[in-house]
C-alpha cells in the first residue's frame, strides 16, 4: 500500500463523484480535462505536493493518475455501448458469420474411415510416442537390424519413440483382441525428420489389419481393389510388386493406375508428368510375418493375416493433384477455403 495524502483522498473522493455523475462521453471528455489536462487537478498536485523531497508522493500521484485514465477509458465505452443501444435497429440485417469446414485432412480421414467401416473394420488409433518393442522390436526388426536405418525415426528417449509408421497398432489390436477374427483400421499421426514438398515431419497414416484362418493374398488385394475403386474411382486398378518388409512375408508395394494419363503413361504424346509409365506408388503392404502374430500372442499355425500401411495427405494428394504436401499445413485461409 502507498502512503495516505490527504490532497489526494480529497480529490479521490471528488473523482468518485463526479464519476458517478457522469452519463455522456461529452461529460467523460470533460473529467478528462478537469483531472489529466495540462491545467488538471493531477498536474496541479505535482506543483503544490513536496515530489521532490518524497518520491513516495510522487508514486502515489503518479497511480492515482493511472486509476483515473483506467476508470474514464471504461466509463467512456460503458457510455458508447449504452448509446448504441439506444438507437439500435432490430429491423436491419445481422452479418452473416463465415462458417469454417472440416480440414481437408480430417475429411479425408472421415473417407478412409467410412469406406472401411462398410468392408466390417474397427476404427482405431494407437499411441503416436511409443515404446520400442511395439514399434519396432516386437515387429521382429531387432535392435542391431540394418532395417532401423530406413525410417526417419524421431527418437525421444533410450526406449521411446514418435512413431514413423502406424504398425505399433497390429501388436496393440492382437493383444486387446486376443483372438481372431481381426478386422482394424488405425488411423494416426506419424513423424519423420523428412521436409520437401512431398513430406512434411508429421503426416497420417492409415494401417488394415486382417486376421482369421485361412487369410491369403486374395483377400489383401480384394480390399485393395475395392479401395482404390471406392476412393479414386471405378475405373482405376492396382498391382502389387514384390518389396521387402520385416514385419510382414511375402511384402509388396501397391501400385495404383495413375488418374492423369488413364495408366498408358502417356499424355499427348509424351510421357506422363505425373507419374512413373501408368502407375502411382500407394503404400507397403503384405502377409503379417509369423514372428509378429507370435509376439502377439497368437498361434501362426492357426491363423494368418494380412496388413498395409498407407499415408492420409499422400491419397489426398494422388487424388487432388495438389502440387506441394507443405500447402495443406500452410493454414492459408485462400488455399483451405477450395476445399
Ligand atoms: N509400415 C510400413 C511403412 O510405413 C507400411 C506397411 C504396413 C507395410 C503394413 C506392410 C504392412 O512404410
Amino acid at each position: 500500500m502507498g502512503i495516505k495524502i490527504l490532497e489526494i483522498d480529497q480529490i479521490t473522493k471528488e473523482f468518485e463523484k463526479d464519476l458517478k455523475n457522469t452519463a455522456t462521453s461529452a461529460e467523460v471528455d470533460s473529467l478528462n480535462i478537469k483531472y489529466l489536462g495540462k491545467q488538471g487537478k493531477i498536474n496541479h498536485l505535482f506543483k503544490i505536493l513536496p515530489v521532490k523531497t518524497d518520491p513516495q508522493i510522487g508514486k502515489a500521484i503518479n497511480d492515482f493518475k493511472s486509476i483515473v485514465q483506467d476508470k474514464l477509458s471504461t466509463k467512456l465505452s460503458e457510455v458508447l455501448d449504452s448509446a448504441e443501444q439506444d438507437t439500435f435497429d432490430v429491423t436491419v440485417p445481422g452479418f452473416e458469420k463465415p462458417l469454417g469446414s472440416l480440414h481437408l485432412v480430417s475429411q479425408t480421414i472421415k473417407e478412409i474411415e467410412t469406406i472401411f467401416q462398410k468392408l466390417g473394420f474397427v476404427r482405431r488409433r494407437y499411441p503416436e510416442v511409443e515404446t520400442d518393442w511395439y514399434y519396432a522390436e516386437g515387429l521382429n526388426i531387432p535392435k542391431d537390424h540394418p532395417a532401423r536405418d530406413d525410417q526417419e525415426t524421431f527418437y525421444v528417449g533410450d526406449n521411446t519413440v514418435l512413431t514413423a509408421h502406424t504398425s505399433n497398432g497390429q501388436l496393440r489390436e492382437m493383444e486387446l483382441k486376443k483372438s481372431p477374427p481381426i478386422k482394424m483400421i488405425n488411423i494416426g499421426k506419424t513423424y519423420r525428420r523428412q521436409i520437401d514438398a512431398t513430406h512434411t515431419p508429421m503426416f497420417h497414416q492409415f494401417e488394415g489389419l486382417v486376421i482369421d484362418k485361412g487369410i491369403n493374398i486374395t483377400h489383401l488385394l480384394g480390399v485393395t481393389e475395392y479401395f482404390a475403386k471406392s476412393y479414386f474411382g471405378q475405373d482405376r486398378r492396382t498391382r502389387l510388386r514384390p518389396h521387402h518388409f520385416q514385419f510382414t512375408e511375402p511384402s509388396f508395394e501397391i501400385d495404383i493406375t495413375c488418374g492423369v494419363c488413364q495408366g498408358t503413361g502417356m499424355m499427348h504424346q509424351i510421357p506422363c508428368k505425373v507419374c512413373k509409365s501408368g502407375w502411382l506408388e500407394l503404400g507397403g503392404a503384405g502377409m503379417v510375418h509369423p514372428n509378429v502374430l507370435r509376439n502377439g500372442g497368437l498361434n501362426p499355425d492357426e491363423c494368418s493375416g494380412f496388413a498395409f500401411g498407407w499415408g492420409v495427405e499422400r491419397i489426398l494428394m494422388m487424388k487432388s493433384g495438389l502440387p506441394d504436401l507443405r500447402l495443406i499445413y500452410s493454414d492459408d485461409i485462400r488455399f483451405l477455403k477450395q476445399f
